[in-house]
């Protein structure tokens, strides 16, 4: 599977040229059943990076510490066939073939804010479904309050591991209430495309609010579990990290401020900009956290 961008960074108009395709995508979904549906909340007036931006620019350390690691090695991991183990307190648990686990989702179209905890952010079209359709397929018991979520490790496959940056395999976790959020994604593309390898094909998560770290890619467990699960971060450094990861512009990070942002991709006009509270999404989530404290929960 070749995944070839369509747009490059000779587009000035990038969003011009997306609206376009949106809508030729969404005509050929009305000619498909169970197509992409109705738009989602939140991405009205954002306009997204390009095709280029996305997927030339990431994080990946299995495939290495570098910004375009990913895009050079990313390729060697075989994402078909695919299977997810599912575990823990669950009515159905067991080894769930990528294309059974996802089929019957409704699939759509998200445009977010995507705020990496080094400051740098950009806003990515992804095409997935909600998290909480797959848990409800499922069947989570009553005393599940945590999800947790595992990267593939594939020395043979990836580069990156043999070096000890984290402790592998990635791993990550919401509290139960975040993970059956509808602003909570299983993204399985971008730009309407399948997932390209170094945005973590097949299929990753992807929780808006929360720095990108929590937006653990290629997953292939998923527990449901009774205590707070551990983190690849918080491991690595829990003064630095914590389990919740909000976006906070008012809580650094020890080593550097979080209240603003460069947004990648514009060339020498690269804007910085006020970094919202949870990214934006401030309306939506706020709630989850009524009566913590954010700055102890970090
Ligand atoms: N998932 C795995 N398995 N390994 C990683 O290194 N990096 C995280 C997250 N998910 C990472 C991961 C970080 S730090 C960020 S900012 C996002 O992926 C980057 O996602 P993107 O490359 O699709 O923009």
């Amino acid at each position: 599977m070749g995944y070839k961008p369509d747009l490059t960074r000779d587009d000035v108009t990038p969003k011009a040229l997306y609206m376009n395709r949106r809508q030729i995508m969404a005509s050929a979904a009305g000619l498909m059943a169970g197509g992409i549906a109705a738009p989602a909340l939140a991405q009205n007036e954002l306009e997204p990076n390009t095709f280029e931006e996305i997927t030339n620019y990431n994080n990946y350390y299995e495939f290495g510490t570098g910004k375009e690691d990913p895009a050079k090695f990313a390729h060697m991991l075989t994402t078909d066939p695919w299977s997810i183990e599912v575990d823990g307190l669950v009515d159905r648990p067991g080894t769930y073939f990528y294309a059974d686990l996802t089929e019957g989702m409704t699939t759509e179209e998200r445009i977010y804010r995507f705020r990496c905890v080094e400051a740098w952010s950009m806003v990515i079209p992804w095409n997935g479904f909600e998290l909480n359709q797959l848990l409800e397929k499922v069947g989570v018991q009553s005393g599940a309050k945590y999800v947790a979520f595992e990267t593939a490790y594939r020395p043979e496959e990836m580069p990156g591991v043999k070096f000890p940056v984290v402790e592998w395999p990635y791993v990550e976790g919401l509290r139960l209430d975040e993970a059956m959020h509808p602003l909570t994604l299983m993204a399985t593309g971008i730009y309407g495309e399948p997932m390209p390898k170094q945005n973590g094909a097949p299929i990753r998560l992807v929780v808006p609010w929360k720095y990108g770290f929590k937006s653990i890619k290629s997953i292939v467990r998923i527990s449901l579990v009774e205590d707070e699960p551990p983190t690849t971060w918080n491991k690595a450094n829990a003064r630095e990290y914590g389990f919740y990861s909000n976006v906070n512009p008012n809580v650094d990070h020890p080593r550097w401020s979080q209240a603003t942002e460069r947004v990648i991709g514009g060339g020498i006009f690269a804007a910085r900009k006020d970094t919202l509270m949870f990214n934006g999404y401030e309306d939506q989530v706020a709630s989850l956290y009524a009566g913590m404290d954010l700055s102890e929960k970090f």
